[in-house]
């Protein structure tokens, strides 16, 4: 069983070779004119370009060849060569209660893949700011849009968890408290099981260590030595280091759990550092490594480069490894155990030239195949009203956890009365999350956009809200249904525009979803969900439903509700927004 609009699209597509011509691929669209056709087909110009024919002859030649199989129920030819298709009302039943057997008929894609998935990256110490927000959001629906169309996912959390940040973290603890056994070059035996700081000591004490810092060249050093320190193994540290990762990664996953993200894989940094040793003996043995002023590099510009690429860093001066020796470290890490065909990473584009980096030296050290795809997926800022990337009050940086608070606010307004105390604050939870991740999907990937609460929440217009909202009206209609024992099996007969104009919405699914996934941006399962649900709720409006008494009529609309409402779910499970009992 095939997604209905392929299926148009293989039929057309094998009508053209019957003409004559070649063509690579039939893309239909929905009409722009939908007094026309539903759906149109605007690729003859292109093909009588090639064939240097008029347009509207082959046009029309198409025409008259689909007419003699006279299962659309108009096909016609407009302008200089546009071809709209009216589905027949017998097509668009028998394809919507196909749908009605299968929701996940629309869920396929045509080559399957295995994809590791790079989204996480919070480093701990620290938490988690809303610059995560948008690569933990992305990152999850791309995830759950990749397996829902068919392909293999695997998501590793990838934590900073091992870089200067500790260091300065652990500097900041020997300060305060300097007879701590870490610290202590002499101390036999074991160290404390409980651990020395909390984390909210932990958020108090690294942006006070990073200032300091900053404007402390001698503490700066200090930092410096004691990740060094860390890093080469040291005893007391390393026990140190285990406590900060356990207080600090259970702060973590909570964030990522209230944002309802997941990974298959919880790694960090300190794991791909383990395979540097074998990289670098890989890297010499193919004679990759060059020496330049007491470091040692790998060249990585090309010919045709119309930017500078720098070469990549792999051991520094001082003996130290660089964020893109422990990245391709990763690469060669993630191809011995889980050798996927594709990896992709998400971080704002400020990363763009260390991916460069690190993409051209795992491809020219050969330690990814030449057809693995290695992607970076940038994505533009969340900004403040000031066009501004989003800060707290007093200008500082927000956490996470508060920037979702505030669309909690926002959201527990705009729920029923009658529900309180704790499902209340749990429905609030839900419905700020959905403001908030549809809020964030819905522009392309690499537009900013500016954070507004209040708009968010909204029940009306395009919002994380309206979308429940609309949702759970459709499963109460079908709940009171089924309290009436009225069955609903099939959809039988197609009653008015309202009606057809749903059923036309739902023919394209499979195309906007392969759409959104060839782009890595949600944007158009965003926009689709919206048309969907409020061509739906016009015809909602327009029509009584369960009071309806042709008995045809009304098992057709309430079986188009239960498709419309399995399809809202699917859609908004791939954006990561559940969707509660009630609002
Ligand atoms: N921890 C990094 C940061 O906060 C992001 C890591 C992205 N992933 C990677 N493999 N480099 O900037």
């Amino acid at each position: 069983m095939q997604a209905f609009i392929k299926t148009q699209e293989e039929y057309i597509k094998e009508k053209i070779k019957k003409l004559g011509y070649e063509i690579k691929d039939v893309t239909l669209n929905v009409s722009s004119r939908p007094e026309l056709g539903d759906y149109q087909f605007n690729g003859i110009m292109a093909l009588a370009k090639e064939y240097k024919r008029n347009p509207r002859e082959i046009a029309e030649e198409l025409v008259n060849s689909i007419k003699e199989d006279n299962f659309y129920k108009d096909i016609n030819m407009a302008g200089p060569g546009f071809i709209n298709i009216t589905f027949s009302d017998e097509q668009l039943i028998n394809h919507l209660n196909e749908l009605n057997e299968n929701i996940n008929l629309n869920y396929t894609v045509d080559k399957k893949r295995t994809i590791f998935l790079d989204y996480g990256g919070a480093n701990v110490a620290k938490a988690l700011h809303v610059g995560h927000l948008r690569s933990a959001n992305i990152g999850e629906a791309l995830k759950r849009l990749a397996k829902s169309l068919g392909n293999e996912t695997i998501a590793d959390a990838h934590l900073g968890d091992w870089g200067r940040p500790i260091g300065l973290v652990m500097l900041e603890i020997k300060n305060r408290f300097p007879n701590l056994p870490y610290f202590d070059e002499n101390h036999k035996g074991s160290y404390p099981d409980q651990s020395p700081v909390t984390n909210e000591d932990l958020m108090e004490m690294y942006p006070k260590a990073s200032e300091k810092a900053k404007n402390d060249e001698k503490y700066m050093e200090e930092a410096r030595e004691i990740t060094a320190k860390f890093q080469s193994g040291d005893k007391g540290l390393m026990a140190l280091w285990e406590h900060i990762m356990n207080v600090s990664k259970k702060d973590i996953k909570a964030s990522y759990d209230r944002l309802n993200t997941t990974f298959e894989v919880w790694e960090g940094e300190s794991d791909c550092d383990k395979y540097i040793p074998e990289l670098i003996e890989y890297l010499e043995k193919e004679k990759l490594i060059k020496e330049s002023q007491g470091a040692r590099i790998i060249e990585v510009k090309e010919e045709n480069d119309d930017h500078e690429v720098p070469p990549l860093l792999l051991v520094k001066s001082n003996g130290s490894h660089s964020y893109e020796t422990t990245d391709l470290a990763c690469i060669w890490e993630r191809m011995h155990k889980w050798s996927p065909d594709e990896i992709w990473y998400l971080t704002d584009s400020r990363q763009a030239l260390h991916f460069e980096q690190v993409f051209r030296a795992a491809k020219k050290a050969k330690i990814v195949k030449d057809t693995t795809k290695l992607e970076f997926i940038p994505f533009g800022t969340m900004n403040g009203v000031d066009g501004k990337p989003f800060k707290t009050r007093d200008g500082g940086t927000m956490k996470l956890d508060d920037l979702i608070d505030l669309a909690a606010v926002e959201c527990e307004k705009k729920i029923l009365p009658n529900i309180i105390g704790e499902e209340r604050k749990k429905i609030a939870e839900i419905v700020a999350l959905s403001a908030v991740k549809y809020a964030d999907l819905l522009p392309y990937r690499l537009t900013d956009y500016v954070f507004d609460p209040v708009k968010f929440s909204d029940l009306q217009g395009k919002t994380g809200p309206y979308l429940l909202y609309s949702t759970i009206r459709m499963k109460s209609l079908l709940a009171k249904a089924n309290e009436e024992k009225i069955e609903y099996k099939k959809i039988l007969t197609i009653s008015d525009e309202f009606q057809r104009n749903i059923m036309i919405s739902l023919l394209n699914i499979n195309s906007v979803l392969n759409k959104s996934f060839e782009s890595r941006s949600l944007n158009d399962i965003c926009e689709h969900l919206y048309k969907i649900t409020n061509t739906y709720n016009n015809f909602y409006y327009q029509n009584r439903i369960l009071t309806e008494s042709n008995i045809k009529i009304r098992e057709s609309w309430l079986t188009l509700t239960k498709i419309v409402y399995d399809n809202n779910c699917k859609m908004l499970k791939i954006l990561g927004i559940n969707v509660p009992e009630r609002m």
